[in-house]
């Protein structure tokens, strides 16, 4: 089983999808990415899932995040399922879904856990940076349907602190206050966080969310 870790480079690939044949690394271009796995077709939590992905179309956009999804179900079975997802979530699938009956993405990104079902495809997340390296995995059993706002969440964190010397601290959210990367001293932090900084400890000092740099 494959075992890819923060930093690594997400592997490649060529697949059939609900849109189309698609190479993985021309359908992100220079966008964020978000590649999840769901464990099958017609499932009600799955079904929640994909359709509170499509519903948050803008707030991905707004990221610069493009999505796609994975099961090792068929084109067929995708094309009816879709047609379900967009009648009961009330919602248009606005991205692809691969079609991975033969298991070759399953196995290059890990998505198959054998000790939890050995053919299914468990709930994997991997965000993807623009250069296309790992930034955030995740595993979820198939019986829980994942937090997309936690997704969204940190996704921003990423991309702050991607250019900013910042950590988000525990529950953050967008707006609010985030620490100072403890490599940066406070002479070099008076210059570099004009609206000012509170030391609670030497190692813990907090300023106001930075503007987003891109
Ligand atoms: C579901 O999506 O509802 C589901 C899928 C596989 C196992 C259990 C639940």
């Amino acid at each position: 089983m494959s075992d890819l870790k923060l930093g690594d480079k997400a592997p490649d690939f060529d697949a059939e999808t609900s849109e189309g044949n698609i190479n993985f690394y021309d359908y992100l271009g220079d966008s964020w990415g978000i590649f999840f796995s769901h464990p099958a077709d017609y499932t009600p939590v799955c079904t929640t899932e994909l359709g509170t992905v499509a519903n948050y179309k803008a707030e991905f956009e707004k990221r610069n995040v493009k999505v796609i999804a994975l099961s090792v179900d068929g084109m067929e079975s995708h094309r009816g399922w879709i047609k379900d997802i967009n009648e009961t979530q009330n919602t248009t699938v606005n991205f692809p879904i691969i079609a991975d009956e033969d298991r070759k993405v399953s196995d290059l990104y890990g998505m198959i856990h054998p000790k939890a079902d050995d053919t299914l495809t468990v709930r994997s997340v991997f965000v993807i940076a623009p250069d296309k390296s790992i930034k955030m995995t995740l595993t979820y059993p198939a019986s829980t349907g994942r937090n997309f706002d936690e997704l969204l969440r940190v996704i921003d964190s990423l991309q702050l602190t991607a250019y900013n010397k910042v950590a988000t601290p525990a529950n953050w959210k967008h707006g609010e206050d985030v620490v100072i990367s403890p490599s940066v001293s406070n002479e070099e932090a008076d210059k570099m966080f004009p609206k000012g900084y509170k030391e609670i400890r030497p190692y813990l000092r907090m300023t106001p969310e930075p503007e987003l740099k891109k």
